[in-house]
This record gives C-alpha cells, sequence and structure tokens, in this order.
C-alpha cells in the first residue's frame, strides 16, 4: 500500500522558517520521522514537495490508481486555492489534510480552509507529530477503504 505526502509552498524551508511558528525540524527530517513509521505500519511512502500550485495538483491527479491515500499540507494554498480543492474532489483517493500550526489560533485568513470540506480530514496545530498523526489517519482510512471493497 502506498501512501503520498505531499507538501506545498515554502515547506521546503522548514527548520529555518519562522521556527516560532514551524519548529526547527526540517522537512528532510520529518520525512525519516515517516519513513520510520511507515515502516511500523507497513506502508510504503513517496515524498513530493513544490512551491508551484500546478504540479501539486498534477500530483493529486496522479494519485489515482497508484496510491491508497495521500497526506497533504497546502501550505498557504489551503486558504484561497479552490483549484487544489478541485483537484481534491475529483479524486476518490482519500486526502488527509495537515498543519504544523493551529491555523485557527493564528490571523483570521488562515482559520479558513478551502480544502477541508474535500477531505478525509484534518489535523493543525500539533508541529511534526502532525504529519505522523496524519499518516496514521490516511492508514486507518485507506485499509478500512480495501475492506470495504
Ligand atoms: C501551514 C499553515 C499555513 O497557514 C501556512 O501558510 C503554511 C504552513 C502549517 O503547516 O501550519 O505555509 O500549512
Amino acid at each position: 500500500m502506498k501512501i503520498l505526502v505531499l507538501n506545498g509552498p515554502n515547506l521546503n524551508l522548514l527548520g529555518k522558517r519562522q521556527p516560532e511558528l514551524y519548529g526547527s525540524v526540517t522537512l528532510q527530517e520529518i520525512n525519516e520521522r515517516l519513513a520510520a513509521h511507515a515502516e511500523e505500519l507497513g506502508v510504503v511512502l513517496e515524498f513530493f514537495q513544490s512551491n508551484h500550485e500546478g504540479e501539486l495538483i498534477e500530483k493529486i491527479h496522479g494519485a489515482e490508481g497508484k496510491h491508497a491515500a495521500v497526506v497533504f499540507n497546502p501550505g498557504a494554498y489551503t486558504h484561497y486555492s479552490l483549484a487544489l480543492r478541485d483537484a481534491v474532489a475529483s479524486v476518490t483517493v482519500p486526502v488527509v489534510e495537515i498543519h504544523l500550526s493551529n491555523i485557527y489560533a493564528r490571523e483570521e485568513f488562515r482559520a479558513k480552509s478551502v480544502i477541508a470540506p474535500v477531505a478525509a480530514g484534518q489535523i493543525s496545530g500539533l508541529g511534526a507529530d502532525s504529519y505522523l498523526l496524519g499518516l496514521s489517519a490516511a492508514t486507518a482510512i485507506a485499509k478500512r477503504k480495501k475492506q470495504d471493497r
């Protein structure tokens, strides 16, 4: 079972970027923690990060039939990208939205996610653990979906 870990804009700068908000752990370190957790869960991960909306959209399209679930941090696109929302709504692959920071405890514009209504669920505010919990949730959802078929 393959799971896609998808990161949007500016998340390549984790570790250096506003550590007071996002912590000092790099995306590489998060991916290493995810890889270790994936082994425990018995799933295989693919990692992809892009600062470009179209590339993220194409990756979501490509997940159909290839990945059992997606763990997705859309970055700032969370708050306004209807194109990404439509991409998530267009595939049958369950997408778990995750955020390092608590988007409900920050600026008003961050308290709205246009992705959340079409996501399988959302995890927000638990730092790097949001990714690990997102992977556990995505795996559970994908396994249940497989059983139900
Ligand atoms: C973020 C929250 C977004 O509001 C912000 O634009 C990000 C990171 C998070 O993980 O907390 O880039 O998605």
